[in-house]
């Protein structure tokens, strides 16, 4: 059984919703439970990922090394219903270029459970994910997401006000849960300065 708390974090973080529609709370001490309960939602469209119980594991645990966030949205009744992370920049583990000690935060695996879609939720939790990370003096924060046509965030990072890395994307070829889906994808990086 996973510890429900961070280590490395201060425990429970409430904070004031912006403007989303429910009284529920962004917390960042989420449990390995709640973390995986909600990425199931990249198994359906539009991405259709495979995510074995070791490769989720192994997310969960590369966004609690220091520095680095989950924040999940409960609602009052403590049901965690979004997720979204932010860990430092890993040179390497995308064809971003940025100096090693460049001070930049890589945003990933935001969802939102499809009853609770369309409310606010997962902008509201990337505007806590570019705060935190300001908080934290980083200089930049970076994502990245499938095509703009395909994307489901592309139009919420954008009004949070990430911008296009023009000319850089990369063909991602993973399992996907439908036989029908194109295992190739093509994801393109946004950023935004801090
Ligand atoms: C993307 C996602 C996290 C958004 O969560 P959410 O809590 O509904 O988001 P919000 O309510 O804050 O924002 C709603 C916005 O989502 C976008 N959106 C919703 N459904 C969409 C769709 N079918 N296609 C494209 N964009 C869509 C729109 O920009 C919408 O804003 P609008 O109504 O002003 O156009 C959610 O749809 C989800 O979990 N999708 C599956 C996983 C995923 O694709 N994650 C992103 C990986 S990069």
């Amino acid at each position: 059984m996973l510890n429900a708390f961070n280590n490395n974090k201060k425990g429970w973080l409430s904070m004031l919703m912006g403007n989303c529609n429910f009284n529920g709370e962004i917390r960042n001490n989420v449990s390995y439970e709640d973390f995986s309960k909600v990425m199931k939602s990249f198994t359906y469209a539009p991405l259709f990922e495979e995510w074995s119980s070791k490769k989720m594991l192994k997310e969960y645990e590369s966004n609690r090394t220091i520095d680095s966030f989950i924040f999940g949205y409960y609602l009052e009744n403590g049901e965690c219903v979004a997720v979204a992370a932010i860990r430092p920049f890993t040179p390497g583990e995308h064809p971003v270029d940025y100096p090693e000690d460049s001070k930049t935060m890589y945003l990933s695996d935001i969802a939102t459970l499809p009853a609770y879609r369309n409310h606010g939720i997962a902008t509201d939790l990337c505007t806590t994910c570019i705060k935190q990370a300001k908080e934290m003096d980083y200089s930049r924060i970076y994502l990245t997401t499938i095509e703009k046509k395909s994307s489901m965030f592309y139009n919420i990072a954008k009004k949070c006000g990430f911008k296009t890395i023009s000319d850089l994307c990369q063909e991602v070829n993973v399992p996907r849960t439908r036989p029908y889906a194109n295992t190739n994808k093509l994801y393109i990086f946004m950023s935004k300065e801090l």
